[in-house]
């Protein structure tokens, strides 16, 4: 007879979201609530209130009670600290109230998992070496990974990594929200951005490719981001269409399409262009590193793996060069608790174990 599939309750706070989740067996997503209203919390009461709220909903959803949960998992880092000690202090108190193991997890294996968590749903299973590419607003960073179980039930592997690259200076999502906002096309800019772009010629306007000295797999997102900022000093006609649409998000107008009403050709131009350099050199870094390191399989993870260029852009790329790329589902590509409960789940199965003596690491490292 199969095991029974375990049922864990992941807690993810490293940023300005709250989230948890019930995932069955590290692969059964029974709920997952995510949720980023800053405000509203900071006006009705606090953070953990907020936390305990999410948990009851992600229970109810899932349509179980604390007592049938097998395990607590929680972030430990990387993240801002005061968030990290709100899931994890929650966490902590809820184990041990219940008496059931805490698992601490790494955010940025959270990310990975998010790739694997539904794969079997497409029965697919990713083949072993991969790169994994982590692109958030937080990080920007690329690892080889080897599992533990080379052909066998990702929701069981443990995994290793080895980190290959990572940027020097802003993560991609950060250059999408500093560029929106120099555009005056609301936060985060990511979504926007993409959806803007599709509207533009990625041709227009020429961003030169960041020259990595010492190591080619390494990015830097910095370098377009003072490029944009002199051409919007080059080009002072753009000003008062800024000037409108600050006007506009003042007044709560900020859908895309609102924007786009409000954007110039020029400017969809200038955000396609500036979109197609980031897809660009994503890709390209990340193929050249699965390239050099024989992997099988490129991962893409995290907010701006939600970008659908960059999602076509690397789907091409990789079958030029007979690779296979995962995504995780666009709910899955931005923090989310699910993905911290299905990480858990390997080290459940291997008993491992936190105790009450766990502490947040704003810059836990995964390699
Ligand atoms: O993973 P995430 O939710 O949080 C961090 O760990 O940072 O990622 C959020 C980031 C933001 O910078 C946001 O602008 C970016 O992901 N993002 C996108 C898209 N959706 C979200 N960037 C580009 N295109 C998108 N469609
Ligand atoms: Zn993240």
């Amino acid at each position: 007879m199969d095991a029974p599939e375990r049922l864990i309750l992941g807690i993810e706070s490293s940023c300005d979201e709250t989230a948890a989740a019930v995932v069955a067996g590290g692969r059964r997503i029974l709920s997952s609530i995510v949720s980023s209203q800053i405000d509203i919390h900071r006006k009705y009461g606090g953070v953990v209130p907020e936390l305990a709220s999410r948990v009851r909903e992600a229970l109810d959803q899932a349509n179980i009670a604390l007592a049938d949960l097998d395990a607590v998992a929680v972030t430990q880092g990387p993240g801002l600290t005061g968030a990290l000690l709100v899931g994890m202090t929650y966490g902590k108190v809820l184990a041990l109230a219940l008496q059931k193991p805490l698992i601490a997890v790494n955010h940025l294996e959270g990310h990975v998992h998010a790739v694997i968590l539904e794969t079997h749903l497409a029965a697919r299973h990713p083949q072993w070496p991969a790169v994994c590419l982590i692109v958030s607003g937080g990080h920007t960073v690329l690892y080889h990974v080897i599992s533990s179980a080379p052909n066998g039930d990702a929701s069981r592997a443990k995994f290793s990594y080895a980190r290959i690259g990572g940027t020097r200076d802003d993560a991609a999502g950060e250059a999408y929200d500093k560029v929106a906002r120099m555009l005056a096309l609301g936060y985060p800019g990511g979504p926007i951005l993409d959806q803007l772009a599709a509207h533009g010629d990625a041709k227009a306007v020429r961003f030169g490719e960041p020259k990595m000295k010492s190591n080619p797999h390494d990015f830097s997102f910095s370098g377009i981001k003072t490029a944009m900022l002199y051409h919007l000093r080059r080009h002072p006609e753009l000003q008062p269409e800024i000037d409108a649409r600050q006007q506009a998000l003042a007044r709560g107008e900020c859908t895309a399409d609102a924007l786009r009403q409000l954007s110039s050709p020029a400017t969809l131009d200038l955000v396609a262009s500036f979109q197609r350099a980031v897809v660009d050199d994503l890709t390209t870094r990340t193929l050249a590193a699965a390239q050099q390191h024989n992997a099988r399989t490129i991962l893409v993870s995290g907010g701006v793996a939600a970008n659908r260029e960059l999602r076509s852009s690397f789907e091409s790329e990789a079958r030029r060069h007979s690779l296979d790329v995962y995504f995780p589902s666009r709910a899955l590509s931005t923090d989310n608790a699910a993905m911290i409960a299905a990480a858990a789940h390997p080290r459940y199965l291997d008993s491992d174990f936190a105790d009450a003596t766990l502490n947040a690491e704003p810059n836990l490292a995964l390699a």
